[in-house]
């Protein structure tokens, strides 16, 4: 096992990673064990002394590599997230459409810069609509199978009953309706890559099928007693919590284990908003486009609630409204051209007294009032903007305000002044 990438920084990272997946496998292989004859204790000793060196070795690497960080980080400036993505972008990072430039989203795009290069499992986590399904073609756009296959499974979406076949694949007459031999996704996927999306919602029988797979980079079709090595880099996705799907006993650990080597989460849009005026904006070309239209304008209370929102159904649930917004709109999409299941109950216009959220449904009495508060701020603020066509200079003179003060309440609430300068 190739343990040090000499000379190259993300060493000592991806050999824990191949450590970890090394003790997985044999911890893995000791538990499907019914009985261990000699030659194989044997074995499992020697793979176990070779871990111990390597740990070994790679503990007074990484000492080393720590020593010379530790000094490194106190000279080098922390990078700025427009920074980071620059980077990335210099270092021929695929993004393959996935943009923002949040610090967590960063995070999880360095992860996959540096685990797509290898053959490591990767589990990516997140909400419905936060891109896993995305960040499962960087990974494999930036490793080296980029031009061998990406076939993408839905684990939730195949019956039990044809689960087996799906995946491995048959043999002609295996079963009724088995007309001819029939190759299953993992053999597709042979030398590139596969995704198994929403591996939360395998049964356990699937799950003990795929964690023997894992194992032994061999499959069977089903009726079919001949082995096939099968060479696929795994990426899988779930929006459920796996930790707590194994406490309840419908995930196995050690199939957790095996996939989750490098685990990536990506972060929902309300923990992002700051990538909402980016999304709205590139959606809202990209509709347009689609449509044959012009980019749809958007009244500023309905920008300011876009921007409020907290999608339950993250980018995905952003992109539909937008491409809503420009069917539905004409030259300009407000509050009304919103789905009705999150339009505002009462349409207010501007200057009418905010509704106050009432407490029960889960909302505190303390949180009531905050919202209430703040729908009266972004209520007064709108309308002094309106009044003065969107001067901001001019508006805290007339408030007798600190100008940068009145600018951080409109970035609280994303307000933009240039919204208010023309008739829209
Ligand atoms: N950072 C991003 N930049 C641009 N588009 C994105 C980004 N993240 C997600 N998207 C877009 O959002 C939509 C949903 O993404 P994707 O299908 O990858 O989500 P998902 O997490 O797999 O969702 P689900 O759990 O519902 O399957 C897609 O149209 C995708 O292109
Ligand atoms: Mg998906």
């Amino acid at each position: 096992m190739k343990l040090f990438n000499p000379g190259g920084e993300r060493g000592s990272a991806m050999s824990y990673a191949a450590l970890l997946e090394k003790i997985e496998i044999m911890r893995s292989t000791l538990r499907w064990a019914t009985r261990i004859e000699r030659p194989d204790i044997e074995k499992l000793l020697r793979q176990a002394n070779t871990l111990r060196d390597e740990v070994m070795q790679l503990s007074h690497k990484e000492r080393f590599v720590q020593a010379v960080g530790a000094g490194a980080a106190d000279a080098a400036p922390a990078l700025s997230t427009g920074e980071r993505r620059q980077a990335l972008l210099a270092r021929s990072f695929v993004f393959e459409g996935t943009f923002g430039d949040n610090p967590r989203l960063l995070d999880a795009l360095e992860i996959a810069e540096k685990a797509a290069p290898t053959d490591l499992p990767v589990l990516v986590d997140g909400e419905s609509g936060t891109g896993k399904e995305l960040m499962a073609k960087v990974i494999h756009a930036n490793g080296a199978r980029a031009d061998k296959p990406y076939i993408s499974v839905n684990c939730g979406a195949i019956p039990d009953s044809l689960l087996e076949s799906e995946l491995f694949g048959h043999k002609k007459g295996a079963f009724t309706g088995a007309a001819n031999d029939r190759k299953g996704k993992f053999e597709s996927a042979h030398k590139g890559t596969i995704f198994l999306d929403e591996i939360g919602e395998l049964p356990l029988p699937g799950q003990v099928k795929l964690l023997r797979v894992l194992q032994s980079h061999e499959i069977q079709r089903v009726g079919s007693d001949e082995t096939i090595a099968v060479d696929a880099r795994i990426v899988a996705a779930t929006n459920k919590n796996l930790r707590r799907l194994i406490g309840e006993g419908t995930f196995r650990e050690d199939l957790f284990y095996r996939l989750s080597v490098i685990h990536v989460t990506l972060p929902p849009l309300r923990e992002r908003k700051d990538e909402i005026p980016l999304l709205i904006a590139y959606y809202g070309d990209e509709a347009a486009e689609a449509l044959k239209r012009r980019p749809v304008a958007l009244t500023p209370r309905l920008r300011s609630f876009l921007l409020r929102y907290a999608y339950p159904g993250n980018i995905r649930e952003l992109r539909n409204i937008l491409y809503r917004l420009s069917c539905l709109a004409g030259d300009t999409a407000d509050l009304a051209h919103l789905p009705e299941d999150i339009r505002p109950s009462t349409v207010r216009t501007p200057g009418t007294p905010a509704a106050p959220a009432a407490p029960g449904n889960g909302v505190s009495l303390a949180d009531a009032k905050r919202a209430a508060s703040d729908e009266a701020e972004r209520d007064c603020l709108e309308r002094g903007l309106q009044e003065v066509g969107g001067t901001v200079a001019e508006l805290a003179r007339r408030w007798d305000m600190n100008r940068s003060h009145l600018q951080i309440l409109l970035k609280k609430h994303g307000l933009h002044s240039k919204d208010f300068r023309k008739e829209r």
